[in-house]
């Protein structure tokens, strides 16, 4: 029961055919429904905090709900920097108590996205830290990630061996069709993933842990219920599970989810507060938010990473 990296897990991810989920966190509530869940599927679990969250929560506040949670439920939690956008956030990440940090230099020309990536990774290594890199581009927009579709790349399979080679990254995440935010797909277009692309890399990286960004299924349920309840989200679309499940089976190691959570719980909130109008206690509206999470991240775990009883 401690902080850990992402190394064992994603050794045994590999070869059990299954990924390991990556859940985004922001608040205490948000970490208590992902912990518990992981504790009830007793599944292997990292804990990711973007640029954002550690504006929102402050990284004391985020570091101690951590090590609470590791404290009151027995799990080993990797805790991840998500889309650090350069070498000075993952550094304070470092030093900061972090086992894993993400630097995301997927904008860049690809000598800059090896020279910035390699930095991070001769410091992080030589404190123990785990990194992941980022080749091709995703979709989408959320917080502090933005990227227009036209601005969008898949990755180029030709790049991955160099780029993991010269870099030293543990773990590559990959674009390969998944987009971050609740619109990934038009209404009326086919959801597609570049398996051929996944497959090739694989090929070309075998056994390496692969991480795909982008991934929440934006379950319907939820939107249904945020429709229904002075909410607009016609039109949200996600990654269909069976793709993500495919993905898990072959060389995805890592999954990253928090749109679904965030949806989860702002339903659950609209639900509540439409049904109990006078409502004025927090924690009368944020309990069946946390249990929304815990379901949730229970269902991912069971039925689209398969990690559940892995850990
Ligand atoms: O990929 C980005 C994560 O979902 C975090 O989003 O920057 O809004 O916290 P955020
Ligand atoms: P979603 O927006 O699909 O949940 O993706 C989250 C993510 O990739 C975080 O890095
Ligand atoms: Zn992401």
């Amino acid at each position: 029961m401690s902080l850990v990296t992402s190394t064992e897990m994603f050794k045994k991810a590999y070869e059990g055919g299954y990924a390991v989920g990556a859940f985004n966190v922001n608040n205490m509530e948000i970490v208590q429904g992902i912990t518990e869940a992981a504790m009830q599927e007793r599944a292997p679990l990292i804990l990711q905090v973007s640029a954002g969250a550690r504006k929102y929560a402050k990284h004391a506040y985020l570091m101690k709900l951590v090590e609470a949670a590791i404290e009151d439920t027995g799990l080993d939690i990797c805790l991840h920097l998500d889309h650090g956008a350069d070498f000075e956030v993952c550094r304070s990440c470092i030093d900061g108590g972090f086992t894993s940090v993400m630097i995301d230099g997927s904008h860049l020309p690809f000598e800059e996205n090896v020279a910035l990536t390699r930095q991070v990774v001769d410091y992080a290594h030589g404190k123990g830290v785990v990194v992941e890199g980022e080749l091709g581009r995703l979709a989408g927009v959320e917080d502090e990630v933005n990227v227009a579709e036209g601005d969008s790349s898949y990755t180029d399979p030709a790049q991955v061996e160099d780029f993991v080679t010269r870099t030293g990254v543990d773990s590559l995440a990959i674009a390969i069709g998944t987009s971050h935010g609740a619109y990934k797909f038009k209404p009326g277009q086919n959801p597609k993933l570049r398996f051929d692309i996944l497959e090739e890399i694989g090929r070309r990286l075998p056994g390496f842990p692969i991480v795909l960004h982008g991934a929440s299924s934006v379950m319907q349920e939820y939107v249904e219920i945020v429709n229904a309840h002075g909410g607009k989200m016609p039109g949200a679309i996600g990654i269909p599970e069976d793709m993500l499940r495919r993905a898990a089976e072959m060389a995805v190691c890592k999954i990253n989810i928090d749109s679904d959570l965030r949806l989860a719980m702002t339903a659950t909130i609209r639900r509540h507060m439409a049904e109990h109008p006078d409502e004025f206690d927090p924690r009368k509206y944020l309990s069946p938010a946390r249990d929304a999470i815990r379901s949730v991240v229970a269902h991912k775990m069971k039925h689209v990473l398969g990690c559940s009883g892995r850990a």
